[in-house]
């Protein structure tokens, strides 16, 4: 199912991230849509901002939104469009927020989060989650490495001990 974040929910949860330097963070929208997200994520100085969409539809409809986006309130200039299926996803290996607005189902979230663990196990370092309307948290909660950051009723932020 495609349905886009409402942009003020996304920014309130954004405002209450459990980090002081953007620069130091990569941010990666998964399951992204057409990729208004990464707009967003674009306003704050992230060191790179990535989606990852499996439809290749909504795909292309992201592909040509980032080639057209221009924006003055812009603060992130390294803004990449990735076409994957999350369940497959090798994380980058720095710091990370990854932020999930109900992207999909508990089976591809736990191959997403198996991947995560064994890519944290590697390289233990910051990765914050960000849910927005969370489903499925449990599977992030039930992660050794991942505690609550903070929890409203719009969304939750999880966070490894590694900061
Ligand atoms: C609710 S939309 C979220 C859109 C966007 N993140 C936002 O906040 O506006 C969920 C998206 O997840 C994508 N999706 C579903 N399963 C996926 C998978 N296995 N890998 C990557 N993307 C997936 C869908 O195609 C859809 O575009």
């Amino acid at each position: 199912m495609y349905a886009p974040v409402r942009t003020a929910n996304a920014r309130a949860a954004l405002r209450e991230l459990p980090l002081q330097d953007h620069s130091a963070y990569t941010f990666i929208d998964v399951g992204s849509g057409k990729g208004w997200m990464l707009f967003v994520a674009a306003e704050y100085p992230f060191r790179k901002v990535l989606k990852v969409e499996y439809s290749t539809e909504l795909q292309a409809v992201a592909e040509a939104n980032l080639r057209s986006y221009r924006h003055r309130s812009q603060r992130c200039k390294d803004v990449a469009s990735i076409h994957a299926n999350a369940a497959e996803f090798d994380f980058p290996e720095e710091n990370l927020v990854l932020y999930m607005f109900n992207p999909f189902g508990p089976e591809v979230m736990s191959r997403m989060l198996a991947n995560l663990e064994r890519s944290l196990e590697r390289s233990p370092r910051h990765v914050i989650v960000v849910m927005l309307w969370p489903e499925n948290a449990e599977l992030v909660e039930e992660m050794a490495e991942m505690k609550v950051f903070q929890k409203t009723r719009r969304h939750h932020i999880y966070q490894t001990q590694t900061a």
